[in-house]
């Protein structure tokens, strides 16, 4: 395999996003992908990464930097999307983004990053622990409506 190029998502990337979300969820959701992209664009261009191989996009990383939620007021990168190809995987792809993000987390003044991993997701799990993430001191909760 060619050398995966990490570079700035852009709204050209929409297509190749809803691919990639199609092959790891079965859905088309070409909508939905267009919506995020433009407001992960919007608040900032180039915390949010695609990985290239021979000019495809065979990965991609949403985040941001935000600060406040859940009392924690401190800058926190947030990843927040991110899907590789399955014919990409297990070559380095997912930890080029997630460096790419957490670089431009740092540069924009976050010094701590934080996700959330539905708790039947142990793959995504096991890459986020992979990748240096361990437990935060919050408990997440939720009710029915
Ligand atoms: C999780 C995911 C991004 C990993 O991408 P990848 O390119 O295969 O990951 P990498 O090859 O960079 O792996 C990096 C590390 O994570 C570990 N890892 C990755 N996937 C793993 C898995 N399924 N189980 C255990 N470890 C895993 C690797 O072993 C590697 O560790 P190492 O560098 O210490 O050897 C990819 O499998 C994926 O897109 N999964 C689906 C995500 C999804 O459902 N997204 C929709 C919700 S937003």
């Amino acid at each position: 395999m060619a050398e995966p190029r990490v570079r700035p998502l852009t709204e050209l990337d929409v297509e190749a996003v809803c691919r990639i979300d199609e092959r790891i969820t079965g859905r088309y959701r070409p909508e939905v992908w267009e919506q995020r992209i433009a407001y992960y664009i919007r608040r900032d261009p180039d915390s949010s990464q695609v990985a290239e191989v021979d000019g495809r996009v065979v990965g991609f990383m949403l985040g941001e930097v935000r600060g406040g939620e859940f009392g924690l007021d401190e800058p926190t990168g947030w990843v927040e999307f991110f899907g590789v190809d399955p014919s990409a995987r297990e070559k380095g792809i997912g930890r080029g983004l997630i460096e790419a993000l957490l670089r431009h987390f740092k540069e924009n003044g976050a010094h701590v990053a934080r996700t959330m991993v539905a708790a039947r997701d142990k793959d995504i799990a096991a890459f986020v622990s992979a990748m240096g993430f361990t437990q935060a001191p919050v408990t997440a909760l939720e009710k029915r409506l």
